[in-house]
């Protein structure tokens, strides 16, 4: 990869030292011209007549994702951020009262909040997928779990909010595929960090967010509904842009995944999205990817020479989101006192409240996170660990 051509396109490190790419990535230049330019062009024209100028383009998003995860375009809904995207694939599902639902223990706590209400609304049941000796799902207890014909839905992140190891999906996938379950996969932390690719992993549905590996702007996120299911599933909330009316007592459902999105969105930051998708495609995902690995491996060594420094990662594939903690201070004081007096320096905090299965499960309330992208590097590694050798006691 050519990181010093990623670098003059990321206007952000010059001023900073980013290692919080897992909370939202620095936008490169196309991305941010992307969102300016259509936000001026707004304000020239008016936004229903600017939006018009753009169709080609706002086409060209689903055409980018499908690409990025080897879908088709009509399997793409655009929809304002992960969470959402996610929210109406799952309440979207017919899920009935002991239907079973399995998940891992680094479920997000912004999809397990929704099966804890499910529970309690619909009487689904939820049951956790236990771990292997590495801390990642293990695929002989979800195969024996798959085994009860009430399970519905294995539904988890790829990568969890708090690092921790990547999850075999494929396996994942393929046992879901043999039990003639659903696969909702939450890809938050994965799209443009690593190749994500649905026909291999075999999942039905996916969720994404475009402000983080992806370097998209905020607020703007995406779904993947595989074709067959898609037109069998009714969204749990419908608008005119989702359905049409036929008549004043009917209604018909459009044909393709844009059933999931709503009409009004954020068009400068979708258009950035697309932006930021074929941005990330012309650099290659597998490089990136190569580069995200190596950079974080680096990382946990300069980590793992530092006496106060305990590296808090599992699995046996890991990502580009390294957790740690430090006899020194919290968390939050770490986050803090590497952001001040000029360091400028940002990681960011993960606590119990976000994971809370694995945090209990391995004893932590919060763990300082860095997270390394492509167009970090070794240098700026260093400046951390020298950074986090010189933390005076809190
Ligand atoms: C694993 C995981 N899933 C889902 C989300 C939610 O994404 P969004 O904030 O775009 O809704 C996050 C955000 O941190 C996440 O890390």
């Amino acid at each position: 990869m050519n990181i010093e051509q990623l670098r003059a396109d990321t206007p952000g490190v010059a001023h900073l030292v980013h290692f919080n790419n897992a909370g939202a990535a620095l936008m490169p230049e196309p991305v941010i011209e992307a969102v300016t330019n259509h936000l001026q062009q707004e304000a020239r024209l008016g936004g229903y007549e600017a939006a018009g100028q753009q169709a080609a383009a706002l086409d060209n998003v689903y055409n980018a994702i499908g690409r990025l995860i080897n879908a088709q375009p009509d399997e793409i809904a655009v929809i304002e951020n992960a969470t959402r995207a996610w929210d109406m694939a799952f309440y979207s599902l017919p899920l009935r009262p002991g239907d079973v639902v399995l998940t891992s223990t680094t479920e997000y706590a912004g999809n397990y909040i929704p099966y804890l209400q499910l529970k309690k609304l619909r009487g689904i049941e939820l049951r956790i997928i236990p771990n292997d000796e590495h801390g990642q799902v293990s695929l002989p207890a979800l195969k024996t779990l798959l085994e009860d014909e009430r399970v519905a839905l294995v539904s988890l992140p790829v990568i969890a909010t708090n690092g921790g190891p990547v999850q075999p999906i494929e396996q994942i996938g393929a046992l879901a595929r043999a039990a003639g379950v659903l696969f909702l996969l939450d890809a938050c932390q994965g799209v443009g960090q690593m190749p994500i690719d649905v026909k291999r992993i075999g999942c039905h549905m996916l969720a994404a967010t475009s402000r983080k590996y992806l370097r998209g702007p905020r607020g703007m996120g995406f779904l993947y509904v595989e074709k067959a299911l898609c037109q069998n599933l009714e969204p749990v909330f419908l608008d005119l842009h989702a359905a049409s009316l036929q008549t004043p007592d009917t209604f018909s459902l459009r044909g393709d995944a844009k059933r999931f999105e709503n009409w009004e969105c954020n068009v400068a930051a979708k258009l950035g999205l697309g932006a930021a998708v074929d941005y990330a495609l012309a650099q290659g995902i597998e490089p990136m990817w190569q580069r995200i690995q190596h950079l974080a491996s680096h990382l946990r060594e300069r980590l793992a020479m530092i006496p106060a420094v305990t590296l808090q990662d599992q699995g046996t594939l890991q990502s580009g989101i390294v957790t740690f903690t430090h006899r020194h201070g919290s968390a939050t004081q770490v986050q803090h006192w590497l952001a001040g007096q000029a360091k400028r320096i940002n990681v960011s905090t993960s606590t119990f409240r976000s994971t809370m299965l694995d945090m209990q499960q391995r004893d932590l309330l919060e763990v300082s996170r860095a997270s390394v992208h492509a167009y970090n590097t070794e240098a700026e590694i260093d400046t951390l660990a020298a950074a986090l050798t010189h933390l005076p006691r809190a």
